[in-house]
């Protein structure tokens, strides 16, 4: 089978990008990284796409007049290379109409909780965890699903929790939750690389 033609944005360190890399190099993912676009200058997931040899792009926001004219931008990049995934791997700006129309059914997204717990709007990163840790939780863990145009309501591809331990802290819980990311969205874009994920209303059916 074709290698599925994959996009990456990201805005940071890009363990998660780092992850599919080294899945695709090693043959667990009959994919290709197109291309990775990152809206941060100083994201190391762009270094991390440099050395892998991918192509990859800084998209300055503030050379655009809207969030819209800004996607428009990512749209037509992704399409001059065929792109037909699009991974969100630490991405964290908000994706216009055009795009999630764009790419309906074809955008991932990995989230560090159990949606639909400790999501939404302005729960990224660390700050999904301390609100794990102040409240007390005794599981969390990590979730990957299809975007559609709420934040992070898409229908979900796999989750898989993390025991919330009463030594925790904010980097230790930082760190079991992001080896969990990286383990289930290799999984998900290989389920999709597969051709083995169908999206039935709510529901992902995993083939
Ligand atoms: C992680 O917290 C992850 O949960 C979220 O973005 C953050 C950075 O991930 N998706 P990465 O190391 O840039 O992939």
């Amino acid at each position: 089978m074709e290698p599925t033609r994959i996009g990456v944005l990201i805005s940071g360190g890009g363990t998660n990008l780092q992850a599919i890399i080294d899945n695709i190099k090693n043959g667990n993912i009959n994919g290709r990284i197109e291309l990775i676009i990152s809206n941060k200058k100083d994201a190391y997931g762009l270094i991390r796409g440099k050395k892998a040899n991918i192509d990859t792009l800084y998209l300055d926001r503030k050379q655009f007049n809207s969030e819209e004219e800004y996607n428009l931008e990512l749209i037509k990049k992704f399409k001059e290379k065929n792109v037909d995934l699009v991974v969100l791997a630490g991405y964290l700006r908000v994706l216009s109409k055009d795009f999630i129309e764009a790419f309906r059914g074809r955008i991932i997204n990995i989230h560090p909780s159990l949606i639909p717990s400790f999501c939404g709007k302005g729960f990224y990163g660390e700050k999904v965890h301390k609100a794990v840790l102040d409240y007390g939780v005794k599981i969390t863990g990590a979730t990957v699903h299809f975007v559609d145009e709420g934040t992070d309501t898409g229908p979900i591809i796999l989750q898989e929790a993390v025991e919330v331990e009463d030594t925790d802290t904010l980097e230790t819980l930082k760190e079991k939750v992001l080896r969990v990311e990286h383990k289930i969205l290799v999984q998900a874009v290989k389920l999709y690389c597969q051709n083995r994920l169908s999206i039935e209303g709510r529901k992902v059916i995993i083939k």
